[in-house]
């Protein structure tokens, strides 16, 4: 895995993943919309021992630029081993509620512009014949929650739309790999309380990093999460819909 596009490259979890990516002398193609802390992240994987780091500032609400971005890629880089999608933006949920508009942009971010990469990037590693696609969604998209639906259905859709493509890319042996965070203490939740259940960057991209280096399927970061996901999951409805969650 030694060629590899990250998009939201500036999250704290894609750091810390492409940090030990970047320990293993991967070359790297870091796309966000934020030139400055775009070039800040790129110095520091270069510190770290990345054999070569490019940058692209791109809208990622901008499905056209993202349906582009795995030939980019492969031009930039001289070829594609890895697909690793952050991107991600926690709406308020009163104001989609109020607002489809916000709604469909909000669902566009989190859903259609990482299968849109997801699906570029499956016909390249598939005439290949190997690669990984790595995409960030969510515990949230377990089941709706009143408290943060649009997230969470956007995460669902992702984790489903993947959960298909693995089956389409099994024979070509490129892996597809669906990493759920539970809480994470990053800048997109700075506004939420803490508590103990929150996990640091640094854990997550860890876990992410590893995740992709042995092509897992479906991994909860932390992992107890997928305990917490289960118990949510089998919980009957009239139970969940009382929750004030
Ligand atoms: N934190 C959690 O509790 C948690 C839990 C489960 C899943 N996740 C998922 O983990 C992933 C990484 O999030 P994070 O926690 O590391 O938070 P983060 O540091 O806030 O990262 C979010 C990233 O999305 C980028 N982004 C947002 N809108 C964009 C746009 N229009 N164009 C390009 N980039 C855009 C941000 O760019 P800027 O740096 O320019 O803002 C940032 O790089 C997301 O997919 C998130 O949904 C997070």
């Amino acid at each position: 895995m030694k060629r590899i596009l990250i998009t939201g490259a500036t999250s704290a979890i894609a750091q810390q993943a492409a940090r030990r990516f970047a320990a293993d002398a991967a070359a790297l193609l870091l796309v966000g919309r934020d030139a400055d802390k775009l070039a800040a992240v790129a110095d520091d994987l270069r510190a770290r021992g990345a054999s070569e780091v490019k940058t692209e500032v791109v809208d990622l609400l901008d499905l056209a630029r993202c349906s582009r971005l795995i030939g980019e890629a492969v031009e930039q880089l001289g070829g594609l081993d890895a697909l690793l999608v952050a991107q991600g933006t926690l709406p308020d949920q009163g104001v989609c509620e109020t607002n489809p508009v916000q709604t469909l942009r909000e669902f566009s971010l989190n859903a259609m512009g990482p299968m849109t990469l997801a699906l570029r990037a499956a016909t390249h590693f598939e005439g290949q014949r190997s690669g990984c696609i790595a995409v960030i969604t969510s515990v949230a998209g377990v089941r709706g929650r009143r408290s943060n639906y649009v997230y969470g259905s956007a995460k669902a859709a992702v984790s489903t739309f993947l959960e298909g493509l693995r089956g389409r890319m099994r024979e070509a042996g490129v892996s597809v790999v669906d990493i759920r965070p539970g809480f994470v203490d990053t800048p997109m939740t700075a506004q939420l309380a803490k508590n103990p259940l929150f996990a640091t960057a640094s854990t997550v991209g860890n876990r992410v990093y590893r995740a992709m280096r042995a092509g897992d399927a479906v991994v909860y970061a932390p992992w107890f999460w997928r305990w917490i996901a289960l118990a949510i999951q089998l919980m009957p409805r009239s139970i969940f819909l009382k929750l004030p969650i």
